[in-house]
């Protein structure tokens, strides 16, 4: 007989930015106007993605594609890229996600893809550090302190030891 098991999380949802705190609301900010700046003329979907580091400092990226498409990369992941090479001791404490099309801001938050869940999961373990992981859309902003409700079961570091003969 097998053992069920559960997995369950909860988040916080928000209807406007101003329920936040001015260190998020920020890194909001700076995500919106991250997204501004991504190179996506393929899909016309511009993601920004803003990180809060320990001391303080905001880092920001957003995803740039390519005409071979699966060379493109993601927002999240150009932030994290960027911030583990240039302030490898300074640990993210946030990180804030918000994407636009032509008509402007989603009006839904979008979640990060599954490889970038697997990179964000790998920063909490390099650093040792939970990272807040805010979502944010027009009508809605979602709030998780951690990436782990969105990647349940990681494959890890532990993984490789424990699998290992
Ligand atoms: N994208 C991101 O940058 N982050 C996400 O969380 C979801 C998707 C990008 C990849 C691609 O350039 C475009 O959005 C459409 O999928």
């Amino acid at each position: 007989m097998p053992t069920i098991k559960n997995i369950s999380y909860s988040y916080r949802e928000y209807e406007s930015p101003e329920e936040l705190s001015i260190e998020d609301q920020e890194l909001i900010i700076a995500a919106k106007e991250a997204a501004k700046l991504a190179y996506a003329p393929y899909s016309r979907f511009m993601v920004g993605a803003a990180i809060r580091l320990e001391s303080g400092r905001i880092v920001h990226g957003s995803n740039v594609e390519n005409a071979a498409f699966p060379s493109g990369i993601c927002a999240e992941r150009t932030a994290i890229a960027w911030a583990v090479s240039n302030y490898p001791d300074d640990k993210p404490v946030a990180l804030a996600i918000a994407a636009m099309t032509d008509e402007g801001l989603t009006a839904e938050s979008v979640s990060p893809c599954g490889n970038c869940r697997q990179v964000i999961a790998e920063e909490e373990v390099r650093t040792g550090k939970q990272i807040r992981i805010i979502l944010s859309g027009k009508n809605k902003i979602q709030v998780l302190e951690s990436i782990a409700p969105l990647l349940p079961l990681q494959f890890s570091r532990e993984s490789l030891r424990v699998n290992r003969p």
